[in-house]
């Protein structure tokens, strides 16, 4: 997915946060219900919101991506976010004070497409080992619950995260942290989601953002790679990194 962001410098735009504007960053817990893991992530600075996709803010998502990310998404990317309720739900910004700074776009796949799309890798354009592949498909954390319904992995819908992105400036604020978890907790709590996998690709030189993963429990390292995935980069290979999804209804 995303490349090393832009120098500060070629953002005009950017209003840098003054250093004493930062708040202390604590280490509690988050709160309670707003997890599906058992993961601790760092509390927000009071002054950062997640905030919900509208159409008077659904734009800036787009300077974000476009500012962080080497790929390039159509207008309808943008446009399909407020149509279409799943993607409403899987898509959330993150402001700092008033400024935008961060967001989170996913898609929700059915078991049927999630699998199409892996076994189209698996014979164009993977390495890594159909074994590691079936292990991707077939995986669940041990600590999955079981929503009602079908608890067979291979019935459950997927999520996949298209974009994730914060500002440079703002980073290390757990705010990518957060507009992760937003996403994977509104799946494990919401009957229309029902996801039991979450996944991504990421560049394999970016060691930040893969870093990032491991810590919001992804398995990074045993992921296949996806070769030619990026055309803009070089090396252009993909890691895809994948995480199980607790369900948390009752
Ligand atoms: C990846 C990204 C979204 C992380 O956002 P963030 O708000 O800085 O993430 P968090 O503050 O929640 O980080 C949580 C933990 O992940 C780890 N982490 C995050 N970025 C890291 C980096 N560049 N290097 C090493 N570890 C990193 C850290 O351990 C961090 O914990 P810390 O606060 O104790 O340092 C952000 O760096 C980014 O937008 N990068 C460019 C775009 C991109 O690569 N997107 C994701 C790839 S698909």
């Amino acid at each position: 997915m995303p490349d090393s962001p832009p120098s500060p410098e070629s953002r005009p735009f950017l209003s840098w946060p003054s250093p004493t504007l930062h708040p202390s960053i604590d280490t509690q817990p988050r709160e309670a219900g707003s997890s599906s893991t058992a993961l601790h992530i760092t509390r927000l600075p009071p002054n950062v919101s997640i905030r919900a996709p509208t159409k008077a803010n659904v734009h800036l998502l787009k300077r974000i991506n476009s500012l962080l990310l080497p790929v390039s998404y159509p207008e309808n990317f943008y446009r399909e976010i407020l149509q279409n309720p799943e993607s409403e739900a899987l898509t959330r910004l993150a402001f700092y004070d008033e400024e935008c700074v961060g967001g989170i776009r996913c898609r929700l796949e059915t078991a049927a497409e999630y699998q199409a799309g892996l076994e189209k890798l698996d014979t164009t354009s993977v390495y890594g080992g159909s074994k590691i592949l079936k292990a991707v498909s077939d995986y669940k954390a041990s600590s999955s619950g079981s929503c009602s319904g079908s608890d067979s992995s291979r019935s459950k819908k997927k999520i996949y995260i298209m974009t994730l992105a914060v500002l440079s400036p703002y980073r290390s604020l757990s705010i990518g942290s957060h507009l992760l978890d937003y996403i994977l907790s509104t799946a494990a709590k919401e009957p229309t989601i029902e996801a039991d996998l979450a996944y991504a690709h990421v560049w394999v030189s970016n060691d930040g953002a893969l870093e990032f993963y491991r810590k919001q429990g992804f398995e990074v390292d045993s992921g296949p790679i996806v070769r030619n995935y990026y055309r803009r980069l070089e090396p252009r290979d993909a890691r895809l990194v994948f995480r199980g999804i607790t369900c948390t209804r009752s």
